[in-house]
């Protein structure tokens, strides 16, 4: 096969930095040794600083969807809310089913985020013990308003938060303890810029006790198992090793860039993005909650997205991506988040004009 690397503006998997590939050919450490124990030990203090978080982070070696079957698989003990309005939030209502949980989907249309009123309302039936929330719904490019919506679930004490984190990790602040989450997941194929197969999930106290009163229903996935080897600074199974290189590295590069300034970056990439779509197409979701970390551009003029991703491959080693599932066509997304720059999303920008005539 031949290896032709385009810079990618795809929600995931991200441009991954030569330093971090770097990282991931560390030699390998056996995983039941000292010297795991302490790669281990170094990453967890980082992993809570960069979840403003004083409870645990677990790492699983799998993609995201492990981590959101584990979540629902260790915290639902009564019923759980699914709350929907995209695909990945609609997948996680499949997962919970499919798991053989009791669950109910509240249904949003997908450009509409959902609202905390709609959600205590939900709440205030009693049925449930479990929410599952989307924060960043990469298949529409709309941010749903986690904090209203935490406080919100903050009222009804016996309910824990499950926080689907996987496209706004890294790339938006999420301060778990400050906002009471229970889970907040993410694959690190993301805003986390590393390449795909490690899952980190920072889980509460509450949501550990939940998952000891509940009959295990997971080995692999359980949290229980899990926190059992984190104390000792291992994981049960054999982890990728050299996702734990590449991540202890990638967190060093964060505090280095500092988490303000990178969510700052972010912010910038995401503006920039936002008012050219505006200028010459539209953007998905309604205003307000436009995703900080990828845009669904509306296809007001009828493009053929395949073919300008074939142009932007081709003569400029650049990639975007089509809408999600149904969207196809009638939008596309253009990511900026993890390690892309305010002038890397310039320039794809200045491209596109270029070759669209714009
Ligand atoms: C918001 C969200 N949740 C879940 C997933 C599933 O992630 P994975 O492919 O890492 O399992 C994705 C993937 O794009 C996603 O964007």
């Amino acid at each position: 096969m031949r290896n032709v690397h385009s810079r990618l503006f795809t929600p995931g998997p991200t441009e991954v930095r030569p330093e971090i590939l770097q990282a991931m050919a560390t030699p390998q450490i056996y995983h039941r040794s000292p010297e795991f124990r302490e790669l281990y030990a170094e990453i967890q203090p980082k992993l809570q600083k960069f979840l403003y978080t004083e409870q645990t982070v677990l790492l699983f070696t799998s993609s995201s969807t492990g981590a959101m079957e584990a979540a629902v698989q260790n915290c639902v003990k009564k019923k759980c809310l699914n709350l929907v309005n995209g695909a990945f939030s609609d997948r996680w209502h499949e997962i919970t089913a499919t798991c053989g949980i009791p669950c109910e989907a509240l249904n949003v249309p997908w450009n509409v985020a959902i609202k905390p009123e709609m959600v205590e309302e939900k709440l205030a039936s009693g049925e449930f013990d479990a929410v599952t929330l989307v924060y960043n719904e990469t298949s529409t490019g709309l941010m749903n308003p986690l904090p209203q919506i935490a406080e919100v679930v903050g009222k009804f004490p016996g309910v824990l938060l499950l926080v689907d984190a996987v496209s706004a990790m890294g790339g938006v602040k999420i301060e778990f303890d400050a906002l009471g989450l229970d889970v907040c997941l993410a694959g690190v194929q993301k805003a986390l810029a590393l390449p795909a197969g490690l899952a980190v999930c920072a889980v509460s106290d509450r949501a550990l006790k939940r998952a000891e009163e509940i009959k295990p229903r997971t080995y692999y996935f359980s949290f229980p198992v899990m926190v059992k080897s984190h104390q000792k600074n291992e994981t049960p199974a054999t982890p990728s090793i050299p996702h734990l290189f590449a991540l202890n590295a990638q967190l060093d590069a964060m505090f280095a860039e500092g988490l303000d300034r990178r969510f700052g970056r972010h912010e910038t990439m995401a503006s920039l993005v936002q008012t050219w779509a505006k200028r010459h197409f539209g953007l998905y979701p309604e205003e307000g909650y436009w995703s900080r970390t990828v845009s669904c551009i509306t296809n007001t003029r009828g493009i053929s997205v395949d073919d300008l991703n074939k142009t932007l491959v081709k003569d400029y080693g650049m990639r975007i991506s089509n809408g999600y599932g149904d969207l196809k066509g009638k939008t596309f997304r253009i990511a900026h988040m993890g390690d892309l720059t305010v002038v890397d999303v310039r320039g794809l920008l200045g491209v596109i004009d270029t070759i669209l005539g714009l």
